[in-house]
């Protein structure tokens, strides 16, 4: 707790809005994009898919992967508590859903379904994208799989350990123009997926961390990352760290508030 008090005050500090940024590409996405306040019907609908979640009190036995829980003691869990703790905030899926109508992503890869809050975000944000989600946890996917055929959503949904998927994965055929890694928070998982999904980026690539300032391991792999030289600009927004990969841009990193 103390850890992500100070590494909050930390970034307060260091943080701007768009007054700061020099860059066209990270202004033009930070306005018209992070601070787009406009009223988009889907989030109508992404409000409908947490409600349909927030109200289903029936419990599922989840397996448990990765960092852990911080909130539950128990591997039985009502559906609610899932969407309540585990699942993307109500203001962080709308701003998924912007990022995935700014960049109109086609290929995107989801690491860590849970019950699809985000997943519904992303296909709501490109309904032609074609979105592969990941997730271990057999019933947890199975309830994003109901609310998604039930609200006639798009996407191919996984059931797999992370890494035992990605490993043996052809990354000669394919690329993804928005990763999504929310799963496994810790430092060693989030390298490792960093360096095995390096093969299908493109120059347009974003890639998304969640939670990179939840513990001192995500903020060291947050470090190696942005000092990778394949990455060059990063933003850092508290909740989220994003990585672009793009060659014209010069290597620069940015702390935006939300
Ligand atoms: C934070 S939740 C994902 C939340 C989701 N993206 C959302 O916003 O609604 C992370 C999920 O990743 C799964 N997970 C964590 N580590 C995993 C691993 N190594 N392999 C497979 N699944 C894993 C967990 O079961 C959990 O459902």
């Amino acid at each position: 707790m103390f850890h992500i008090v100070k590494s909050y005050l930390n970034f307060l500090w260091h943080s701007k809005n768009e007054h700061g940024v020099h860059s066209p590409f990270v202004f033009s996405l930070v306005t018209k994009c992070f601070y787009d306040k406009k009223e988009y019907a889907e989030y109508a609908l992404l409000k409908n898919y947490r409600n349909t979640l927030l109200q289903n009190k029936n419990t599922i036995e989840v397996t448990d992967f990765g960092a852990g829980s911080r909130v539950f003691k128990s591997n039985t869990r009502a559906i609610n508590q899932i969407a309540k703790n585990a699942g993307i905030s109500k203001k962080r899926a709308e701003l998924l859903f912007r990022i995935t109508n700014y960049f109109k992503p086609e290929n995107i890869l989801e690491i860590g379904t849970s019950l699809g809050l985000a997943t519904s975000a992303l296909s709501l944000g490109n309904p032609k994208a074609k979105i592969i989600t990941l997730e271990g946890c057999q019933n947890t996917s199975a309830i994003a799989q109901k609310q998604f055929e039930n609200l006639t959503l798009k996407a191919e949904f996984i059931v797999a350990e992370f890494s035992t998927y990605l490993k043996p994965f052809d990354f000669r055929l394919s690329t993804f123009d928005l990763i999504y890694f929310d799963g496994n928070h810790s430092k060693q998982a989030t390298l490792d997926y960093f360096e095995l999904l390096l093969p299908t980026i493109t120059n347009e690539t974003v890639w998304i961390f969640d939670d990179i300032h939840w513990s001192k391991d995500m903020e060291e792999a947050w470090k190696t990352i942005k000092n990778h030289p394949k990455v060059t600009v990063t933003i850092d927004t508290f909740q989220w760290g994003l990585v672009f990969f793009r060659k014209e841009q010069p290597k620069e990193h940015f702390v935006i508030r939300i």
